[in-house]
């Protein structure tokens, strides 16, 4: 979604804001925008709708400024135009904002604006901010910021430059991130770590309603209420974000998928204890005794995260025999839950900014409940926010279709659930196949994605059909789910998921000659009752699909298409049989000439509800 970048330093600040830019395209955006403080100490704006490399040709001429905020744009209120891209600048052209999050009061601010003689320029609820600034400067850039946001209602995280104090840039935040890069002479602003990392590791998050004033030397934070508080420098890992780079590979979600092997090996290294059959997570600081006293989990996240969600709850359920849900955390957000004391609830998200999950966060924080991160990014709100939980460490995600973040957000769920299962019922035997199972997982990614079936066949059958039906029963029904999702917003197929059983109350009359159904029948417990569904649908001359163990003879002539996926325990199934989904998606996604990094409409992490 939107993403901000500010420079100040000794450099070209245009290159340097661009390049900041490139780093965050991954995140969805449809204009871009840069905004300079000229040596003469002119604001100097230029934006573009369409991609950075289209605002990169058209600031040819930028003056040789050495400080400057940037925008990427993904439209809430108002079209795609240029005048609503951002920077959006006061009358005066002495005042550029640039903004994340959305101005719920727009309509009131704007409204007295106008009748004030304020003259509009884009439909955006942003542009109230520069005339707001406007209305209350006295020549103190941060007294007027803070005047403003008094005023304002919603979420914001800004970036504001004053034609006549080319020596800052002020920041703020309340519900969308914003992180300040330490460098030698320079500091460097972003919406995302991502943006900043090639310049340094050393970073101070700002936290919500707080205040920046960004020079070249650092940093210095206050409270939006006047308090002030030591920026605290963290040290970013490499690791967590490393150099968005394609290796040789054509896309960002293909070359993600083949990095799942070693994404699930890195979220298991150093936490499974295979000779106690146990696992330890210590970021969840809960010893075995805390870890006894849950009663139930409800798992909250949206989109991927939700289906891992899904995977993880049954795990907990079947397996640590703890009742346990996943909720979508939009509508668990605001119905006014009941959070009970005994339950352990989980925020599921490979962002860490998912403004709806972490809305739930905040309603479970409210409520004194008790909730634990499972999170990708280092650092994000999220994580930050349940202050405790497990990372993921899938490495940076940068396709907007999430592939590695799923398979390690389960992998997380599944230690965890092996954690709590041994404080339950779980034998010593039991919990040392399942530590095995686990460390064999890797090496099943890799055998399957070296010989990945008849996934071309497949792409045939669904990109030529109207219409796509996923389904799966038990732990393989989020994995329909999951891949149906992947399919629609790759390739725009319409397309649903169904529970196996569930499919004859209604989908199944979508089902005529030749119509492609995706069906998921791993050798588990379901096994047998697939195959009468299985039928069910190929009697109604359904083209079948079905993904199913290595050496399912009966399984694999059943199907018109048979794809085999390595055999594993039921609970880790869908680390198996989601691999060919996500790969028909992306070629799917590639034979309609699909942007399949950056899918229309959709943005990497929705940091708006
Ligand atoms: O960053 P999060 O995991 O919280 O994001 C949640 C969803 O927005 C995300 O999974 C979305 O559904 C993906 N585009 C799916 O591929």
């Amino acid at each position: 979604m939107c993403g901000i970048v500010g420079y100040i330093g000794s450099d070209l600040a245009c290159e340097r804001l661009i390049e900041g830019l490139r780093r965050l395209e991954y995140r969805g955006y449809d204009s871009a925008g840069v905004a300079l403080i000229d040596p003469q100490g002119d604001l100097w704006a230029r934006k573009r709708v369409g991609r950075v490399a289209e605002l990169d040709d058209a600031v040819f001429d930028a003056p040789e400024a050495q400080i400057g905020i940037a925008h990427t744009r993904w439209a809430t209120h108002g079209g795609i135009t240029e005048p609503n891209a951002h920077p959006h600048l006061d009358a005066t052209r002495q005042i550029a904002v640039v903004h994340n999050g959305i101005i719920e009061n727009m309509h009131a601010l704007r409204q007295q604006l106008e009748s004030e003689g304020v003259h509009f320029r884009s439909e955006t609820d942003t542009e109230v901010l520069p005339h707001l600034i406007r209305k209350f400067y006295r020549g103190d850039p941060v007294a007027a910021v803070r005047a403003t946001l008094r005023l304002v209602r919603g979420t914001y995280g800004i970036a504001v430059l004053f034609a006549d104090h080319p020596d800052r840039i002020v920041a703020a935040r309340l519900g969308s991130p914003l992180v300040v890069g330490l460098g030698e002479g320079e500091t460097v602003l972003a919406s995302d770590p991502q943006a900043i990392i090639e310049l340094t590791r050393r970073v101070v998050y700002l936290d919500d309603r707080e205040i920046a004033v960004i020079s070249r030397d650092g940093v210095k934070v206050e409270r939006l209420d006047g308090r002030t508080r030591d920026a605290d420098i963290t040290l970013i890992d490499d690791e967590a974000y490393g150099v968005a780079d394609l290796q040789g590979f054509p896309h960002f979600m293909l070359k993600e998928i083949h990095e799942q092997p070693e994404s699930i090996q890195r979220c298991l290294r150093g936490r499974i204890q295979g000779e106690e059959g146990n696992a330890k997570l210590g970021g969840f600081q809960m010893d075995p005794r805390a870890l006894v006293r849950i009663e139930r989990v409800i798992a909250l996240g949206c989109g991927t995260s939700y289906h891992a969600g899904m995977v993880g709850a049954m795990a907990l359920e079947s397996l640590a025999r703890v009742p346990a849900r996943a909720e979508v955390a939009s509508e668990f957000r605001y119905r006014n839950p009941i959070i009970p004391r005994d339950a352990l609830f989980l925020a599921v998200s490979q962002s860490g900014e998912t403004m709806d999950t972490l809305g739930a966060v905040q309603e479970v924080l409210v409520k004194g409940g008790h909730v634990a991160g499972v999170v990708n990014v280092v650092g994000s709100t999220i994580a930050r926010t349940t202050g405790k939980g497990v990372y993921v460490h899938s490495g940076p995600e940068i396709a907007v279709a999430s592939t590695k973040a799923f398979t390690s957000q389960v992998t997380a769920l599944m230690v965890f659930t092996l954690m709590v299962a041994r404080t339950r019922n779980l034998s010593l035997d039991a919990g040392r196949q399942m530590a095995r199972a686990l460390e064999e997982l890797p090496a099943k990614v890799h055998a399957y994605l070296r010989d990945p079936g008849p996934i071309q066949v497949a792409v045939e059958a669904v990109t030529e059909a109207p219409y796509v039906l996923f389904l799966g029963r038990g732990f393989s029904y989020p994995v329909a789910l999951e891949g149906a999702l992947k399919l629609k917003e790759i390739a725009y197929i319409p397309c649903e998921a169904y529970p196996s059983g569930e499919m004859k109350h209604g989908p199944i009359a979508m089902i005529d000659q030749g119509a492609p159904v995706l069906f998921l029948a791993p050798a588990d417990q379901h096994r047998d009752k697939n195959i009468s569904n299985l039928k069910e649908v190929q009697a109604r001359g359904a083209r079948l699909i079905v993904v199913h163990t290595e050496g399912d003879d009966e399984l694999a002539e059943l199907a018109d298409l048979s794809i085999p996926v390595p055999a594993v325990p039921d609970y880790l199934s869908p680390l198996i049989t989601v691999l060919p989904l996500q790969l028909l998606a992306y070629h799917a996604g590639l034979a309609l000439g699909r942007d399949v990094d950056k899918p229309r409409n959709l943005a990497k992490s929705v940091t708006v509800e």
